[in-house]
């Protein structure tokens, strides 16, 4: 594991609750190879390696809720013990070393969340904010061959909407950007008000002023919604990003909304599947990879200030993992 003392103990999204079906799924924590399966008991994280001879249990398959090894059937149980090798004459007992690690696991939201240490941290605070009124959308894995802090400070840059994401997200002739501070809120950081014009924010062509407020929950878990005064449209973003290595990552967006029952899931998440294209040209291409925490080392206007708290958050709670 890449010693990171304070993503090592987060939670992480690792996929979508629908990608770990009959199938075992290989992921990549902090640089630890990571097998999902449903066992019997629900949806377990163990180290993706059989002790026998190093094949990555996700080659294997799924039987009865044990994850068996494509090499020679060794099968484990969703505590990570090996409770059957096949060559063993009957009779003969399995040797206790036999086991894999396993790692903390979750499933909420419609994602599966894996913890490689100690989870003393709560998993994001989605739920308590939005109730089942509301549509969601789950969207990711999108890799990015990126820091992961890099895609998240991404997100909370409001001055590039204008030019990446130009004639959707913004309009270079209303690029200026209000005056705003970022406060403590309890558990998160939260912006004032912020007005952008936008000719197209969610995919539907319907150009409006949108008033959006950003938060941030965690290094990897940030926010932004917007509840315009004049309506009852209510529209939550979360984006949450797994730190694989040092530089790359995979994104996953939650979307909760309580308007446009009749629009298909396919609209929005096109939508969002575009402009993370566009991000991803930027992100991908930044230089130096690794987000400068020396708030000395890049140049900050007033608009910048939500990048700044997040720079400096980080920096409080000592990520090292695609920082510098
Ligand atoms: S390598 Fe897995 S069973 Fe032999
Ligand atoms: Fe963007």
């Amino acid at each position: 594991m890449r010693f990171d003392p304070a993503l090592r103990d987060e939670w992480h999204p690792a996929a979508r609750s629908e990608q770990v079906a009959e199938k075992p799924v290989s992921v990549t924590v902090l640089g630890e190879s990571v097998v999902l399966f449903r066992s019997s008991e629900g949806v377990r994280a163990l180290r993706d390696l059989c002790i026998h001879r190093g094949v990555p249990l996700s080659l294997g398959t799924v039987r009865e809720g044990e994850l068996v090894c494509a090499y020679h059937g060794w099968r484990y149980d969703g505590e990570g013990r090996c409770v059957c090798i096949p060559a063993l004459p009957a009779g003969q007992t399995i040797p206790p070393k036999a086991r894999t690690e396993t790692y903390a696991c979750t499933e909420l939201y419609g994602l599966i969340w894996v913890c490689l240490f100690d989870p003393r941290t709560l998993l994001p605070p989605i739920a308590g904010r939005i109730d089942d009124t509301y549509l969601s959308i789950r969207m990711g894995p999108y890799p990015v061959k990126a820091a992961a802090p890099r895609v998240i400070e991404n997100f909370l840059d409001i001055s590039h909407l204008m030019f990446v994401h130009e004639g959707l997200l913004g309009d270079p002739a209303h690029a200026e950007i209000n005056d705003y501070a970022v406060h403590a809120a309890g558990e998160c950081l939260r912006t004032d008000e912020i007005i952008v014009y936008q000719p197209d924010p969610d995919g539907r062509g319907i150009g409006v002023h949108n008033r959006y407020i950003y938060e941030i929950f965690s290094p990897l878990c940030v926010k932004l919604f917007k509840q315009p005064a004049e309506t009852e449209e209510r529209f939550h973003l979360f984006l949450v990003v797994l730190p694989e290595t040092e530089t790359t990552c995979s994104a996953f967006m939650l979307q909760y909304r309580n308007y446009a029952a009749d629009v298909p899931d396919e609209v929005f998440i096109d939508f969002q599947s575009r402009l993370l294209e566009q991000d991803k040209r930027i992100v991908e291409a930044q230089r130096p990879e690794l987000l400068p925490l020396d708030l000395q080392a890049e140049l900050h206007l007033r608009c910048d200030r939500l990048s700044m708290a997040y720079r400096r958050m980080l920096r409080e709670r000592g990520v090292t993992i695609g920082t510098a």
